[in-house]
């Protein structure tokens, strides 16, 4: 597996060198690479080089894909020209490449912009091109300087459609499929006398084979009007992944109303998904554990979210329908370092026991009681006992995390893939006073000062509408934590900078005054797992099951599916281990995901855990989308420090094992710089005891400044857990739950669903960019460990 753009790795010294080429449809001399396969880049400079360039990048085209060169040699961390043909003009984006699993984040610093020049900019049957004027690109650390004598840069295609193609800042790509190299380029031979005259020809505007900018808004506002439904709820809870439902499968018991508003659709084949399996049309690809290791792949992929800044799941059951069924029961210390007082273990403790009561997880998922496909667990554990670990049952001693090991703790039941659409959701649609409305986004809740009366939604059609609660009723953000910021910005609510981005953006959001904004740190404290990843050669006979015998299963594994056993009703990991380790800045925590990839080999997925002082920042862009404003992962000294050290130990091990080869290459040092999001993300609008400056929400969930306003999913989280999110999240829905009922509801609409006499009309601006499809910020490769 590889994440996005990482693949151009420099290998010096083997690139063909560019020569010089003028360009006939802008007369333009550029210092020009060009490849066998038609790919070419050129660079034009001035005699005195500063940090603007024109670039002009062809590609061989038949209408849809994109191109994409990189601006310095590095795997990540590099600034990126991407271009493609969007009918038929050309649109072009500056993004940078990172690690992990997301499509290139567009690049958002101040001081850069591209510009195209129209004459080499089009798409005709065979190829697309685009020259642009590059402002302020050269000479940073993502970039190439100019007054190198020769620079290497790296090129990629891809040959899938983009998705969301008529918008620069939200369109996104897929994995460079096809093809990725380096290229050498004689900067010292670019320069030349007429550049002035050339970058002259940029422009702002779009025309015929034109192009735009990065962060151009593609559509111009219209006024649509929002209906106001003429049903009120007591509860209205935005979002249904696993704390929406438990919260509002709980909030239901008390015989309030709630609706549940989910802006994806249905999953699981009882919910009524139809994603079905070639060899099963009975079940789902949500269904199936063995298919979590490849639903990216899969030929419905449309259940990830496509406007947030990292892989999310935007379909009923959220994150537990696209995630890797780890289930992870928090350990005590979790909630006792950071959470506020009323949040450490022994308050939650009853919440965990009824949350496990109905979703308890598992070590052993298949009913025959038997485990599949157990090379890695057969190489992995006589190897970590000999270094000390010991096996344990991570379901049965979850505060059991140093120098241990067990058999993959999963949230699976029956068989099948579990999680509260299953455990919780049919135990709501039971009542009479629960409604779950599917695709259906929230868009912000609606209020009055610090009152909230409902919440404005957005249907699949793009029509608006505004649902209310009764009088005394609440409304619970539940969208997750990359999305759920999204929701509060749109409210008027968290930093000004981003409100500001907001009600200076595409989408048409009604914001309240802005004497009414409430400056609060929501993106702030965001905080992931990174992975790094070992692979190492075996001297055991590790044969493993490999994607086709899950993809196209045998008859007697779809048999055995059928009776809820055999491998397709496990997941795909198969070896977990945990540890700690004490530093001067306090103790981290790593766990290890574990299973053998192809015969041969084993691989260790290592998070590092809770106790990681790392943190990041979430915001949101003009057009709506989510995006990491800084990243989240290893920006402190301690947490690298801890990373080398355990994976140098971890490797002396292995060196010194008869079982296990590492390459020679590999250590802490090669590896900490190298890793992948964990999707665990947390802290977006943290939970504190007071409003006092960091913390977003109170004690009760409720959004300082609010009346009525409450969040309840992995946002609040003030810390990183020590296992994969899932469980300890459902375990804070079930308390904030239980604190949300204690503060009562005045509402008198209770029972039933109340309906107003008629329908009210408001007006509220929108875009029609509001409308557009939703983009894809995902890749379609392979993903093994989480
Ligand atoms: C690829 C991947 C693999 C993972 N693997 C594991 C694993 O193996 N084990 C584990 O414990 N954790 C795993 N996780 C993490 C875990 O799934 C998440 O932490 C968890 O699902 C978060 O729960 P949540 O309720 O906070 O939000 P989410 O699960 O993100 O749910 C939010 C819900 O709100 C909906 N929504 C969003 N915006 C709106 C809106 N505006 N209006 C209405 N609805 C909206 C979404 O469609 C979604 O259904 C993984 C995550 C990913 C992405
Ligand atoms: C493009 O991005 C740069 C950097 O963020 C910004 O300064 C510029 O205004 C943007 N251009 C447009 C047209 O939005
Ligand atoms: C673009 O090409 C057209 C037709 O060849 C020409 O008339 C025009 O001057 C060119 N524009 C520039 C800015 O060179
Ligand atoms: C399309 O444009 C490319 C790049 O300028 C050129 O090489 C190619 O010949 C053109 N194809 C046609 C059919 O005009
Ligand atoms: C190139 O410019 C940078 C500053 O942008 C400077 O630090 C460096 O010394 C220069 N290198 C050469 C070879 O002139
Ligand atoms: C295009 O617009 C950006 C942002 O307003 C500006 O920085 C840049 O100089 C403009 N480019 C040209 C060629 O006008
Ligand atoms: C939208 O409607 C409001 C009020 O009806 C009006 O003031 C505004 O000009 C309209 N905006 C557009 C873009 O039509
Ligand atoms: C409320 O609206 C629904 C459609 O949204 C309609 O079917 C129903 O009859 C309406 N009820 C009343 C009382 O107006
Ligand atoms: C390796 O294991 C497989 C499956 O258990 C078995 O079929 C094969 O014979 C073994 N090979 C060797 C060399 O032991
Ligand atoms: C499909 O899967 C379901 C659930 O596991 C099972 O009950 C059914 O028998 C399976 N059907 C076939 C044809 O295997
Ligand atoms: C450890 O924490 C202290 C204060 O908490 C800080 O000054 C120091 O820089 C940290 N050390 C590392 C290596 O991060
Ligand atoms: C691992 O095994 C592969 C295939 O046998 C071999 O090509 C590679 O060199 C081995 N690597 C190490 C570090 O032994
Ligand atoms: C209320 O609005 C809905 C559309 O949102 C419409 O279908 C329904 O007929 C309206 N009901 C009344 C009573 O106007």
């Amino acid at each position: 597996m590889r994440s996005f753009f990482t693949s151009l790795a420099l290998v010096a010294g083997t690139y063909a060198q560019s020569s010089a080429y003028t360009d006939a449809n802008t007369g333009i001399t550029f210092q020009r690479y060009l490849d066998s396969e038609g790919v070419s880049f050129g660079i034009a400079i001035p005699e005195t080089p500063a940090s603007d360039f024109i670039g002009q990048m062809v590609a061989p085209s038949n209408g849809s894909g994109y191109a994409g060169v990189s601006l310095a040699s590095e795997m990540t961390g590099s600034l990126l020209v991407v271009a493609w043909p969007n009918n038929d003009s050309v649109v072009a984006s500056l993004r940078e490449t990172r690690s992990g699993y997301t499509s290139p984040g567009v690049y958002t610093a101040s001081g850069l912009s591209m510009s195209p020049i129209l004459n080499g900019t089009f798409v005709n049957s065979t190829h697309m091109a685009y020259t642009f004027l590059c402002s302020g690109c050269m000479g940073l650390t993502l970039s190439f300087a100019g007054n190198s004598t020769s620079i290497t840069l790296g090129w990629a295609l891809g040959t899938q459609s983009v998705t969301n193609p008529s918008s620069a800042s939200t369109a996104s790509f897929t994995y460079h499929d096809g093809g990725f190299g380096n290229f050498g380029l004689t900067l010292s031979s670019a320069t030349s006398a007429s550049y002035a005259s050339w970058a002259a020809m940029a422009t702002n505007g779009t025309g015929s084979g034109g192009s735009i900018s990065n962060s151009t808004c593609t559509s111009t506002a219209t006024n649509v009007t929002a209906t106001v439904s003429n049903s009120t709820y007591d509860y209205i809870v935005a979002g249904a992944g696993p704390a929406g439902i438990i919260v509002a499968e709980r909030l239901a018991e008390s015989g309030k109303s709630v609706l549940l508003l989910e802006r994806g659709q249905a999953s699981t084949y009882v919910t009524g998904g139809r994603s079905t399996m070639a060899w099963n049309d009975t079940i789902t690809q949500y269904d199936v554990p063995s298919m979590a290791y490849y639903l990216s792949t899969a030929s419905d992929t449309s259940e990830y979210c496509t406007d947030v800044a990292s892989m999310a799941g935007c379909i009923l059951g959220g994150g537990t329908m696209v995630n890797a069924m780890m289930f992870v029961r928090p350990q005590e210390a979790d909630f006792n370092d950071k959470w506020p007082a009323g949040w450490k273990f022994p308050d939650v403790k009853a919440s965990a026991d009824r949350l496990y009561e109905r979703n308890p997880g598992t070590t052993l998922s298949s009913d025959d009681k038997q485990r599949y496909d157990q090379s890695a667990w057969d190489v992995l554990s006589p190897f970590f006992r000999s270094i000390g670990y010991r096996e344990i049952d991570a379901i049965q001693s979850p505060n059991e995390k140093t120098r241990v090991f067990s058999h993959p703790p999963w949230d699976i039941q029956d068989g099948l893939r579990a999680g509260p659409v299953k455990s919780y959701l049919p135990l709501a649609k039971a009542m009479s006073n629960f409604k779950l409305t599917l695709n259906t986004k929230v868009v912000r809740a609606v209020r009055n000062g610090s009152t909230i009366s409902g919440v404005e939604v957005e249907h699949s059609t793009g029509a608006r509408q505004i649902i209310n609660i009764n009088p005394g009723g609440k409304v619970i953000l539940a969208s997750g934590s990359m999305s759920t910021p999204r929701i509060l910005y749109n409210s008027g609510i968290g930093p000004t900078d981003q409100i500001t981005t907001v009600a200076n953006g595409c989408t048409g959001i009604r914001l309240p005054s802005q004497a009414d904004w409430i400056n609060l740190p929501v993106g702030k404290n965001l905080r992931d797992h990174p992975i790094f990843t070992m692979t190492f050669n075996t001297t055991a006979n590790a044969t493993s099951l490999l994607s086709t015998d899950f993809l196209s299963p045998s008859t007697s594994n779809i048999d055995l599916f059928a009776k809820g056993s055999g491998p397709l009703a496990q997941s795909g990991q198969r070896f977990n281990f945990w540890t700690s380790m004490s530093t001067a800045n306090g103790t981290r925590y790593f766990q290890g995901t574990c299973n053998s990839p192809a015969a041969g080999q084993v691989r260790i997925k290592l998070y590092l855990t809770h106790g990681a002082t790392s943190s990041g920042v979430l915001g949101i862009t003009s057009d709506g989308a989510t995006e990491f404003t800084t990243n989240p992962w290893m920006n402190t000294d301690a947490d690298k420090t801890a990373v080398i050290t355990l994976i140098d130990s971890l490797l002396d091990a292995a060196r010194n094992s008869s079982s296990l080869i590492p390459s020679s290459t590999m250590s802490g040092a090669s590896l900490v710089s190298n890793y992948i999001t964990g999707d665990h993300f947390v802290g977006t609008a943290m939970m504190g005891s007071s409003n006092d400056g960091t913390a977003v929400v109170d004690t009760d969930t409720k959004v300082f400044g609010t009346d009525n306003l409450f969040v309840v999913d992995a946002s609040i989280h003030p810390d990183l857990p020590t296992g994969n999110t899932q469980a300890i999240i459902m375990v804070v829905a079930e308390h904030a739950s239980s604190k949300i009922l204690a503060l009562g509801n005045s509402a008198t609409n209770s029972s039933s669903i109340a309906t107003a006499p008629k329908n009210s009309t408001c007006k509220a601006s929108t875009t029609s960019g509001s409308r557009r499809q939703p983009k894809r910020r995902m890749t379609t490769f392979m993903r093994y460990g989480v």
